[in-house]
């Protein structure tokens, strides 16, 4: 298996809406998210999609026990989620930090719904409904954007909290810093 390229900000394949996933179960899939893991963890991440290596579909990882990025965030399930549908239960939004591998070295201050239902399918095309809320809830929506072109500083409300990580967080191992 092997650690992919992440793009980065900027570059236009990260701005495209991506396409459903129509076949499941098949070696190309399959191989597919075993890059997708190995990519994540070697950058220490808390979820990445498909756009951010390149593959134009709707096919977001997520999940960790407990992570360099985020010390403070509980653990949220490692989760394969394709073709995903979020809808927000309330009209609660809440706000709280966020990073991306796209964007290294940086973070800001996201406002996200609290609490919402993702529904979709696994790799095996069978189907994934659960209820999240807090870190869960915001890692989903972090992931499930870049499926719809939007990276998390299109989404920043107030610019005066959003900053380089090593200036935000002095204590955050650097190894962390991306
Ligand atoms: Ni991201």
């Amino acid at each position: 298996m092997t650690v992919r390229q992440i793009l980065k900000m900027g570059d236009p394949r990260l701005l495209r809406q991506a396409e459903p996933v129509t076949e499941f179960d098949t070696p190309a899939l399959h191989a597919l998210i075993a890059d997708m893991f190995d990519t994540m963890h070697a950058a220490s991440g808390a979820g990445l999609a498909a756009p951010q290596i390149g593959v134009n579909l709707q096919l977001v990882i997520f999940g960790f026990r407990r992570n360099d990025r985020y010390p403070e965030a509980p653990p949220v399930p490692e989760t394969v989620l394709l073709n995903p549908v979020l809808t927000p239960l309330g009209t609660d939004t809440e706000e709280g930090w966020e990073g991306c591998l796209s964007v290294p070295g940086m973070r800001g201050m996201v406002p996200r719904w609290t609490r919402l239902r993702y529904e979709g399918v696994d790799q095996y095309g069978k189907p994934v409904v659960r209820e999240a809320d807090g870190f869960h809830a915001r890692v989903v929506q972090h992931e499930c954007d870049h499926l719809a072109g939007i990276l998390y500083p299109m989404r920043i409300k107030d610019f005066s909290r959003f900053g380089f990580t090593e200036v935000l967080f002095p204590g955050l191992d650097p190894a962390a810093d991306d």
